[in-house]
């Protein structure tokens, strides 16, 4: 605790101003501002920027597409983001655009210091034009057929169906997406940085140990590749910032969009006088942050470093790279309803939930995080409500009704908890430090699940019978509030608005990490009102109706072929390992019975050579058991065994089609033997 006062500017990834904040989006702003609010509780000096990201392509087509100015989509984007991400607690010190003076001047300053040393380079290049728009078509704007499986539809850089990559102009009868019309090809003199001469100095960068292993081994694989050089220039129309001395020029959005991170932070500094400089040129002992997905690495540990050595700036202390969220185990998805919008979520539900659910799932890694939404009410339900928020409202009530209101004046003698709450402190700080969110979580549950139980164990709601007892009631009770506030200390980054629940009731101030070291006693409190309350399935059932909702009434297109087949989408992929993964073997059916109680399923006993199953197939409708004796059958053997009303499930036999009646068991001949593998 009583370490020197560090200063550290962290950032977040911009939002694209082109759509809403989404959870996925979410997971990203909730990790690092739990983050900043951490090393903020433990009195460091810590800057928070963000901007909308508001250049590109995409942002020009949709203005267009709505007859309005890119200028107006921005500013409307940019208010609905922060309002968003306000009611979700993530508070920038600083949320700017990239659309900006600030960050024009600063683009030009990094873009002279890269000409200045050599690292632009103009090159002719052909890309697709289209005419009737009038436009040069990025990748994502052109539309054809795959050139290896010949699918029609694909993007210009890579085909959904095979996963090939190409280049646009490998796609058979090309189209833009823009007007439909066939594009032609067109030369055009380009900018390009020589990222390839910088790769010895990037090399170096990362080999100095400050970025994840995960993040390393993939820049490694990139350099084994060698670096390409970077086209960042784009031609007119294009909304974006010119490129000085050219009029149909501008600067690739990537290019920008990074650099927005310093103008943002300008803006603060101007605010409020703190100094730019301290925390951009190197050789000042202040830190810099940025938290990103796994998808933007290589602009964020190749580009940008590469832009800022070369115009005098510092590097990134570290880049922290989380990975994606997916809901139920898939990507979100429009027509499943689970594209959840930020401002859907609010609409339904407590943003402390989201923030303490990501919160339990998140580690420091690139491993991908899922939002199981049934997991996600009984977590937060059982954990916040039953556990932590518990404590308190079983203490509450005691000291109210007996005591005035007023905590003891001393702690129990026999007190076991308070030292060990306390002595937390110093692992939890570091779990949170160390991004391992989700560790400090468990350690915290830890701790409330001991509190609880001590309540459970001295029964305050008997003793309080016994007058003789009352003193004591009083310092079980007393011990309680405390234990809960050292709890709601360590969650305070987690989930503030809680926490600032907890302060009123408390009535000693603002929750400091230095608190639980010092007990709350002969002090009064305020009458308790409910800190949280549960969530309730029906508010999670809306949330993915209204999802469903917003897809109908946008026209759904950005995922309108998912749509057509809504009913049964197609499951994520899987490898050909994956599947081998899978142990069939050939079985042969010795026992099958009906099941009491059990409309669909057959209980079926299983030979499989080394071992016999019990195995429950929903069968039941298409084949008489009796029939089924010494049937043979294929088993998948090492499906983890379920346990079922009826007993447990030791696998699975392998049987296909629509249902009911009409559902066939594979079948195998004669020279099949129980046990062999089947391929
Ligand atoms: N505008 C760029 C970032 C520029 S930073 C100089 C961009 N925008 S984005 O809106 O597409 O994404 C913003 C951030 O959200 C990125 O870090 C991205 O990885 C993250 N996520 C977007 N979808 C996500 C999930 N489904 N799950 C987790 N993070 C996700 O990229
Ligand atoms: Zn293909």
């Amino acid at each position: 605790m009583d370490q020197q006062q560090r200063k550290i500017l962290v950032t977040s990834a911009l939002p694209y101003a082109n759509g809403s904040i989404h959870v996925g989006h979410m997971v990203e702003h909730i990790q690092s501002d739990i983050w900043i609010r951490a090393l903020r509780l433990r009195g460091h000096e810590c800057h928070f920027v963000c901007a909308d990201d508001a250049h590109g392509t995409p942002i020009m087509v949709n203005a267009r597409k709505r007859g309005i100015t890119p200028e107006q989509l921005i500013t409307e984007s940019r208010a609905e983001h922060e309002a968003d991400l306000d009611d979700f607690g993530v508070h920038y010190d600083f949320y700017h655009t990239t659309h900006s003076p600030e960050n024009q001047e600063l683009v030009e300053d990094i873009f002279a210091g890269m000409q200045q040393r050599g690292l632009v380079e103009v090159r002719e290049i052909e890309q697709y034009y289209d005419e009737e728009a009038g436009m040069f078509l990025p990748d994502r704007f052109i539309k054809g057929q795959c050139p290896r499986c010949k699918t029609p539809d694909q993007y210009g850089d890579a085909c959904e169906n095979c996963m090939a990559t190409y280049s646009p102009t490998d796609l058979i009868e090309p189209y833009s997406t823009v007007s439909g019309s066939k594009p032609v090809l067109r030369t055009s003199d380009h900018y390009f940085v020589k990222l390839s001469a910088r790769q010895e100095f990037l090399e170096e960068w990362v080999a100095r140990g400050h970025l994840q292993d995960e993040v390393v081994n993939k820049l490694n694989e990139w350099f084994e590749g060698g670096l390409q050089d970077w086209d960042i220039s784009r031609d007119s129309p294009y909304f974006g910032f010119n490129i000085p001395g050219e009029e149909n020029k501008f600067f690739y959005v990537w290019v920008d969009a990074p650099i927005g991170y310093m103008a943002s932070f300008r803006c603060l500094c101007r605010e409020k006088g703190i100094d730019f400089d301290q925390f951009w040129r190197p050789g000042n002992d202040t830190e810099l942050y940025h938290f990103i997905g796994k998808d933007i690495v290589y602009f964020h540990t190749l580009f940008w470093p590469t832009m800022l050595e070369a115009a005098g700036y510092r590097l990134p202390t570290s880049v922290f790279v989380h990975g994606f969220l997916t809901v139920d185990g898939k990507k979100m998805s429009k027509s499943r309803g689970t594209f959840i919008m930020a401002r859907t979520y609010l609409d339904h539900l407590a943003p402390d939930y989201l923030r303490y659910y990501f919160a339990s799932k998140l580690g420091s890694g690139l491993s991908d995080i899922d939002l199981n939404l049934e997991d996600f009410v009984a977590r937060v339900n059982s954990d916040l409500v039953g556990k932590v928020v518990n404590i308190a409202s079983r203490c509450a009530g005691f000291i109210k009704k007996h005591f005035d209101g007023r905590l003891a004046p001393t702690l129990p003698a026999d007190d076991p908890l308070t030292a060990e709450f306390a002595g937390a402190a110093d692992s939890i700080a570091q779990q949170l430090e160390a991004r391992e969110y989700n560790r400090a979580v468990r350690q915290i549950m830890a701790l409330a699940d001991q509190a609880n139980r001590y309540i459970d164990e001295h029964k305050p709601w008997q003793m309080i019978k016994q007058p003789e007892l009352r003193d004591q009631v009083h310092q079980v009770c007393s011990l309680g509030i405390n234990l809960f506030r050292c709890l709601m200390v360590y969650l305070k980054p987690i989930i503030p608005f809680t926490a600032a629940r907890a302060e009123e009731f408390l009535n000693a101030g603002e929750l400091r990490w230095s608190d639980v070291q010092a007990p709350l006693l002969d002090h009064a409190i305020n009458p308790y009102q409910p800190l949280m309350v549960r969530i309730d399935d029906k508010q999670v059932s809306a949330i993915i109706e209204a999802s469903r909702d917003t897809l109908a009434e946008a026209g759904g297109e950005a995922d309108s072929q998912a749509d057509a087949v809504a009913a049964n989408p197609i499951a994520d992929e899987i490898t050909i390992d994956d599947f081998a993964r899978v142990d069939l073997r050939v079985g042969r059916i010795i026992e099958a019975d009906f099941v009491e109680g059990a409309d669909k399923l057959l209980r079926l006993r299983v030979d499989i050579g080394i071992d016999q199953r019990q195995v429950f197939a929903g069968i039941k409708a298409a084949y008489d058991p009796s029939t089924l004796i010494n049937r043979k059958v294929v088993l998948v053997a090492n499906l983890a065994p379920r346990k079922m009303r009826f007993g447990e499930s030791q696998g699975m036999v392998l049987a296909a089609g629509p249902g009911g009646k009409d559902i066939f068991l594979l079948d195998l001949d004669d020279g099949a033997e129980p046990g062999m593998r089947v391929t």
